[in-house]
């Protein structure tokens, strides 16, 4: 019979080939680092998207099983299944929805963070990695005009994001079930659908959801703000939360947060800016005098996973008042006794949903320290001339209709044929598009019109990109027409 001791060695050896040697590491880590580098080296050369029929269902040809496979299968299997069907959101050509790109030295971050596992979750457990992530907490605040005693949190992304400051602003104004059916919540239709989805997942379906009234460039008109919360007031209800958006994802559209600003203070109502996509602007000369009035909001969502081109895996919320968020998200477990003695900095703990979490600071700490701030202006100043260019040289192409001028760095068009149906033709405009692969573009729908859309922020888009776009966009017209009818 085997004795404990036997049987405890015998798993024990089983269980440490979970432990590389040196040389195994190496050779593992070679061969991901030779894949990665010749992805980067090709960035430039390689499709923004790959039209196929593949969609990855070859990985299911190999399930987990007791044994391993070798490094050189799995990369195989990534390749093949992962990295070629459809979008490459890492190239400067993906230029639709919101892109970003991923800068090399935030996934050298996550390396970091992953090696040595720190824990970013409670003060007392990491303190170090604790203060890093407040630090970028408070650099963000300040850059966007918040006081030093803002806290915050670095979430996953913008949804996430989003979702907390919903929270935090629900128990700000202690709703309870009884209040909720009264309550309003002020918003545009161009909002992002995760506020949607946030309101739910925070149990507020039951809120009216007042969509007020836009311009004719899809911003928020203040005046009809002001006139719908007067009347909703008369009418008994309870204006409780403005949502403004700094940067809509249809386009780019910043409401005018200066005057919402002064609407809700007026009327006291909580003030969250989703600026996911468009509040790192603040950071470029042209862009930060668009989001005048950002400052004032009790809450903002500001993603570096678009604005500063991390890779996928960061958004940030930012709340004012440090009470509030914790309020909202506090908690108190015998086990956890030990960790509440040191409070010297807050903790992502008591101010998020999350307690064990990605130590996501590393990621954007080590770009910054190793770029410097200068970089990330330039490029998003870049991003906001190159579509201020397109829209230009776009404008003077015989037939195409443009929406709005560009706030920030979204644009959108649609080409009007001398007939027939506009819808199927931006379709098949974007078909051909996608079929090409060197850019990536994507579409909205607004009043019933396909509505193409370009969304410039992915740090590896220059001018060679926008000048390819124009062009393509010229030529697949041509090619269109011919058969047109
Ligand atoms: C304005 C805006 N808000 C929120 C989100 C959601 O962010 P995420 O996709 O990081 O969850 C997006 C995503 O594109 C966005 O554009």
């Amino acid at each position: 019979m085997t004795s404990i001791l036997d049987r405890i060695k015998e798993l024990e050896k089983s269980s440490r080939l979970l432990e590389p040697s040196i040389e195994e590491r190496k050779q593992t880590r070679d061969k991901v680092i030779d894949y990665t580098e010749n992805f980067i080296n090709n960035i430039y050369n390689i499709n923004a998207f790959n039209l196929t029929d593949n969609t990855g269902e070859g990985l299911l040809n190999t399930p987990f099983s007791e044994e391993p496979i070798e490094i050189e299968k799995a990369i195989e299997l990534f390749k093949d299944n992962v990295d070629f069907p459809n979008l490459n959101p890492a190239s400067g050509g993906h230029l639709g929805y919101i892109p970003g790109g991923g800068i090399y030295n935030s996934a050298l971050g996550d390396y970091l963070a992953d090696v040595t596992n720190n824990y970013a979750g409670i003060f007392y457990a990491g303190p170090g990695a604790v203060r890093m992530e407040n630090m970028l907490i408070r650099w963000m605040a300040k850059i966007v005009g918040f006081p030093p005693e803002t806290v915050g949190n670095l979430a996953s992304g913008g949804s996430i994001a989003n979702l907390i400051a919903i929270v935090t602003a629900r128990d700000a104004y202690n709703l309870t079930t009884t209040d909720i059916s009264k309550s309003v919540i002020y918003l545009s239709q161009e909002v992002h659908h995760c506020i949607d989805k946030a309101i739910r997942i925070a149990g507020l379906k039951e809120c009216e959801l007042n969509f007020v009234e836009l311009d004719k460039n899809y911003r928020i008109k203040p005046q009809a703000l002001k006139d719908t919360i007067d009347k909703d007031k008369r009418e008994g209800k309870k204006p409780w939360l403005i949502i403004a958006s700094a940067g809509t994802t249809d386009f780019g559209a910043v409401d005018p947060l200066d005057e919402i600003a002064d609407i809700a203070k007026e009327n006291n109502l909580w003030f969250h800016v989703d600026g996911a996509y468009g509040a790192f602007f603040v950071l470029s000369e042209s862009g930060k005098p668009r989001l005048k009035g950002i400052e004032k909001a009790d809450s903002l969502v500001m993603d570096p996973h678009k604005g500063l081109f991390l890779p996928y895996g960061l958004g940030v919320v930012l709340v004012k008042d440090k009470n509030k968020m914790n309020a909202a998200h506090y908690y108190k477990a015998n086990y956890l006794q030990d960790a509440v003695s040191l409070e010297e900095e807050p903790s992502p703990a008591d101010l998020s949903p999350e307690l064990t979490k990605h130590f996501r600071g590393l990621r954007l700490w080590l770009p910054l320290m190793l770029h410097g701030v200068k970089p990330f202006r330039a490029g998003l100043e870049e991003k906001l001339q190159l579509t201020k260019y397109f829209f230009q040289e776009l404008k003077k192409m015989d037939g195409f209709e443009m929406g709005p001028a560009p706030e920030l760095s979204v644009a959108s068009f649609r080409y009007v044929p001398k007939t027939g149906d506009a819808n199927k033709f931006n379709q098949l405009l974007l078909n051909e598009i996608l079929k090409d692969g060197r850019v990536f573009l994507s579409s909205t729908n607004v009043d019933g019109k396909f509505i193409i859309r370009i969304a410039v922020l992915a740090f590896r888009t220059h001018l060679k990109t926008i000048d390819l776009t124009l062009k393509l966009l010229k030529e697949k017209v041509q090619l269109l027409l011919k058969d047109w009818n």
